[in-house]
């Protein structure tokens, strides 16, 4: 995904020409993805295309729902630390961002695993 693929409003109606903001590359999945610096990792991630962000222990999609951090439906895997809430974090230039699968996995060796 380059910056040019996004899906960004740049020119809207009523506020007219949005200003630009340095964006910063991160990954998702391992694919290139990038950022306006500071946004939350959500907001890149629906500009670039991004629709699921992790899955239930059934298997089952999901995507973000209040976007406002209280249902917890946003959860991802940010370098390596699982049930980071995709919604209230920003950007970060080099972070890895990974789909969450069910509860996700703790590294072995994170001194703020859950017992
Ligand atoms: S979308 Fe609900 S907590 Fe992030």
């Amino acid at each position: 995904m380059t910056a040019s693929d996004d899906r960004r409003v740049r020119d809207h109606p009523v506020l007219g020409q949005l200003p630009d903001v340095p964006e910063v590359a991160f990954s998702f999945d391992g694919r290139p993805v990038f950022g306006r610096a500071g946004e939350p990792i959500i907001a890149a991630l629906f500009a670039a295309g991004v629709r699921v962000l992790r899955t239930t222990e059934g298997g089952e999609p999901r995507g973000g729902y209040c976007l406002v951090g209280r249902c917890g439906d946003c959860r991802v895997t940010v370098d390596g630390r699982p049930d980071v809430l995709a919604c209230q974090t920003p950007v970060r230039a080099g972070s890895r961002v990974d789909t969450q699968h069910g509860l996700g996995t703790w590294p072995a060796d994170d001194a703020d695993r859950p017992a």
